[in-house]
């Protein structure tokens, strides 16, 4: 439901400006887009200033929690010890890791290697190797707020091919991010990432993409990679929301695990990699919450 403050009543976002002066030229905007048939994000997706600035906050601890496991991170531990890592500095920044008991979720990180796509559950008995690529997907709630970001680290000597599919992951961001701003579509940023990806000769999951995050860990929209140009959602300002493209370097088909129903491996055991980030639509642009 959108509530229409009267013109000169405060805004709903809790700027404290008049709401004709603040949201009433966005949420007109939003009602043509709505009326020309494109899918508009609803007031709750839209971000008050405060709530950035809460997200803002998680999203700090997220990313120190993620600098502290690319301290320590080597060929020889567990993945087991960085839960323990992730877990340990996430609550003594005062924060919760979100993956814990998530839809029955039993850990606190996700760290998927090699040919697991995402949702690897960290074990005692799986233990790095060197040539491992590793990705570390870390998501907090602080003070009720949601962020979400995930990095690739490369074990000690990897195959070069291997190394450079970790690095289209992270340069897809960039892609992506280049089309994130207002009035545009998510489309236009998955179309950009698709061809990107497809440029190099690698496959991008379809049926696993990234999410609207902050007031929850899983919002609208679901944001797709391999959409086109001028589809999707709306993008406006105050929308969060992660990029967090899986890339394959053979097909894009994937399996879930039979026995812990989580984990996604690739279907052609080719290795896949994925960066994520977390991202707000500014007035002119995005701000990547998560760097
Ligand atoms: N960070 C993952 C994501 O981007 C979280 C998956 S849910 C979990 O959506 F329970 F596995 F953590
Ligand atoms: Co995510």
């Amino acid at each position: 439901m959108r509530t229409k403050p009267n013109r000169n009543d405060p805004c709903w976002c809790g700027s404290g400006q008049k709401y004709k002066k603040c949201h009433e030229p966005i949420d007109e905007k939003i009602s043509y887009f709505e009326s020309q048939g494109h899918v508009v994000p609803t007031q709750n997706l839209l971000k008050t200033p405060q709530q950035l600035e809460g997200i803002r906050q998680s999203s700090r601890i997220n990313i120190a929690v993620l600098d502290y496991v690319a301290e320590q991170i080597r060929p020889g531990i567990s993945t087991e010890e960085i839960n323990t890592w992730v877990d340990q500095k996430t609550r003594e920044m005062g924060g919760i890791p979100a993956p814990l008991n998530y839809e029955g979720f039993p850990k606190s990180v996700c760290i998927s290697i090699n040919d697991q796509v995402c949702h690897g559950i960290p074990s005692p008995d799986v233990i790095l190797q060197e040539g491992d690529i590793v990705n570390v997907d870390v998501s907090t709630i602080y003070n009720g707020y949601f962020s979400d970001s995930s990095r690739m680290f490369c074990l000690g000597e990897v195959d070069p091919e291997w190394k450079k599919l970790v690095d289209v992951a992270k340069e897809s961001l960039q892609v992506g991010l280049k089309e994130v701003k207002p009035w545009g579509f998510l489309g236009d940023m998955g179309e950009a990432i698709h061809t990107f990806v497809k440029s190099h000769g690698y496959s991008v999951v379809e049926e696993i993409g990234g999410h609207g995050v902050g007031l929850e860990f899983h919002e609208e929209p679901f944001v797709s990679y391999v959409s086109k140009k001028g589809t999707e959602m709306l993008l406006v300002p105050g929308m969060v929301f992660t990029i967090e493209p899986m890339i394959n370097m053979g097909g894009h088909e994937v399996y879930v695990d039979a026995e812990n129903e989580w984990t996604i491996y690739t279907d052609d055991g080719s290795p896949s990699a994925q960066w994520e980030i977390t991202v707000a639509v500014t007035e002119d642009g995005y701000e990547v919450l998560t760097w």
